[in-house]
């Protein structure tokens, strides 16, 4: 990354300024996501943001709360933590009332505008970053926990920002990725919502080009357990979200039904090795 770094700390200018500098190299991919979030995604989110900084911790698209689903570490004190792809940044603020020190680096503008309202409103403030995070600006062994709620984790490269979550992280320190399940993925035509059987192939399955130009990442279990290992991280626990009772969702593209017959989300729960890569 050479100078181009943000060390924790810096002022919001200095952010600022770096987020400039990074945005003539952006990816074709992350150009086209921008446009989506920024141009429509975003306001639904928007919509939702008060209420879910308002929540206790909760996951996913059924809100599970983290009492029944432990996504986030029980001691989060004092930790540096990334969360990438922060949207609308509940998820930080959670983690920065729990005693954490979480930043948070998101491709849209006006998501992070929603973001910077939402700490104003509720007196939480953590660095937010406008970027890509497949390229974050932080040195190497930077943060404790990566973390990512349907955020890199659906709209990166993985053979990109995996690699970066390893390098951003010191050694023992955890990554933890809640996305749309392999199943979920597998019974999703290109247009509407799961059915109950498979509308795709599996093998080769990785990049999903959106009608809407948008362009989502689904690495299927195999895969991406090698590229897991290779980055050096061990895999300690995946879980599979089953929705509690009177559960209810926004998001069109799963019903209840379904989910309450195969695991529509899944969290990945993953350490990186003091040993290093394979
Ligand atoms: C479904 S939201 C998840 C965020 C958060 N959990 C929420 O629900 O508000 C996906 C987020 O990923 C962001 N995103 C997409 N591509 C990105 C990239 N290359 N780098 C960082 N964030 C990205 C989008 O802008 C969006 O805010």
């Amino acid at each position: 990354m050479g100078g181009n770094q943000l060390r924790r700390g810096d002022s919001r200018d200095q952010v600022r300024g770096m987020d400039d500098r990074i945005a003539g190299e952006l990816p074709d991919h992350v150009r086209r996501n921008r446009m989506v979030w920024d141009s429509g995604l975003s306001a639904g989110f928007a919509a939702r943001a008060r209420r879910q900084w308002a929540a206790d911790p909760h996951w996913g698209i059924w809100a599970v709360p983290q009492t029944e689903l432990a996504v986030l570490p029980a001691d989060l004190v004092g930790k540096d933590v990334i969360d990438l792809g922060c949207g609308t940044g509940y998820l930080s603020a959670w983690i920065a009332r729990a005693g954490g020190r979480p930043v948070g680096i998101d491709n849209s503008e006006q998501q992070l505008a929603t973001a910077r309202a939402m700490q104003d409103e509720f007196d939480v403030h953590f660095p937010l970053l406008h970027g890509n995070a497949e390229q974050v600006p932080f040195p190497d062994a930077s943060f404790d926990l990566a973390i990512s709620e349907h955020g890199a984790v659906a709209w990166c490269d993985p053979y990109v920002w995996i690699p970066e979550a390893a390098r951003l992280l010191r050694p023992g320190g955890e990554l933890i990725f809640m996305r749309n399940s392999d199943l979920l993925t597998l019974c999703t035509p290109d247009a509407g919502p799961a059915e109950t059987s498979l509308r795709r192939d599996q093998f080769g399955l990785a990049r999903i080009e959106d009608a809407d130009g948008a362009v989502i990442f689904h690495l299927p279990h195999g895969p991406m357990i090698r590229l897991l290992r290779t980055c050096g991280f061990v895999v300690e626990e995946l879980l599979e979200v089953e929705p509690g009772q009177g559960a209810a969702t926004v998001f069109d593209y799963v019903d209840i039904d379904w989910a309450r017959r195969w695991p529509s989300e899944e969290v990945w729960r993953v350490r990186l090795s003091d040993a290093g890569a394979d």
